[in-house]
């Protein structure tokens, strides 16, 4: 069998390449590493993995096999060169670490006849078919940092700073770190609101007297910084804060992964291997109530999972 990971890497994504390999090696079978996702499955770039070559790398954040995102893939003549690489050297199963992308493409190679398995990592966490995914923890977590200590410095001079985390179209990130981190505001791509609302909320926290405050913004929201920004300029004035802006970006993506994230990997990336070991194909690996479940990724390619509103309503009440 081979294993790749594919689209934005994500925190973990080495420890379930690592967890991959060795339970596939426990059960006898000869493993195999793509680099760079499915460009290297194309460009037939395919190295066999013995135990030591996956050893060191559970605390690592990245992927130690490369990572890409291939428009190649996406077409039926890329796939097919891609099962023609797999087929010549005898390799009879696939092992896909990746996000939304990622996963719709498992899902044309299974309908193509290879065994795939999926194992959900981005740090977005907007995948259908499992509670969490690999990496979404770590970026949460970056994310909370970051927000903690703009905290300090926005009480120390009575400001309001506006926080961009990463996330596409997604708010998990934003919304567990808002929450976690006691945001006045939280902007969510699933649960708009304006820059008129963000700007009232801050007035208002101004007035009953709070010494800073603090607005998560999910890079997919509507409500973005510049819009913020923009809108601020107009009334700063009558609001009562200064606002500052920290744009996090693909800090989120890197640094080592959490105990959580690691375990969730290693679970998730030995739980792959055991379904393909029982003859269970075409199928994404995820956890549901902390218990390992399968999905068809026929079923879980181009969903998104809904965004929780009670806790965005739950941060709101924190923040009076
Ligand atoms: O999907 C992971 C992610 O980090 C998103 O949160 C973000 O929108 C995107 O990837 C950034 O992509 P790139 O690394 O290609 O700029």
């Amino acid at each position: 069998m081979a294993v790749l990971t594919s689209g934005g890497d994500a925190p973990g994504m080495n420890a379930a390449v690592r967890a991959v390999t060795r339970g596939a090696l426990a059960k006898g079978w000869e493993a195999f590493g793509v680099r760079n996702g499915y460009a290297g499955l194309i460009g037939d770039a395919i190295e066999p993995l013995a135990a030591r070559d996956v050893g060191g790398i559970v605390q690592h954040g990245g992927t130690m096999l490369g990572s890409a995102r291939s428009p190649e893939f996406v077409e039926a003549a890329g796939r097919a060169t891609a099962l023609r690489n797999l087929a010549r050297r005898g390799i009879e199963a696939l092992v896909v670490i990746g996000g939304n992308g990622s996963q719709t493409g498992s899902s044309s190679l299974a309908r193509e006849g290879l065994a795939v398995v999926g194992v959900p990592s981005t740090i977005d966490n907007d995948l259908y078919g499992t509670d969490v995914s690999i990496g979404s923890d770590t970026a949460v977590n970056i994310t909370l940092e970051a927000i903690d200590r703009l905290r300090t410095t926005a009480s120390s001079h009575q400001r309001a700073f506006a926080v961009e985390t990463m996330g596409r179209d997604c708010g998990y990130i934003a919304l567990m770190a808002g929450l976690a981190g006691g945001a006045e505001v939280i902007a969510l791509p699933e649960s708009e609101i304006t820059p008129a609302e963000v700007a009232e909320r801050l007035r208002a926290a101004y007035k009953r007297g709070k010494t800073h405050a603090i607005v998560v913004i999910a890079e997919g929201a509507r409500c973005g910084v510049r819009e913020l920004m923009q809108h601020y300029e107009k009334e700063k004035a009558s609001i009562g804060f200064e606002l500052r802006v920290t744009r996090l970006g693909h800090v989120v993506r890197g640094g080592a992964p959490t105990a959580a994230d690691r375990v969730l990997a290693t679970r998730l990336g030995a739980a792959a291997v055991d379904c393909l070991d029982r003859g269970e194909k075409g199928v994404l690996v995820g956890l549901s109530c902390n218990t390992v479940v399968s999905s068809p990724l026929a079923d879980i390619a181009g969903r998104m999972r809904p965004a929780d509103r009670g806790l965005l309503e739950l941060a709101r009440v924190m923040a009076i």
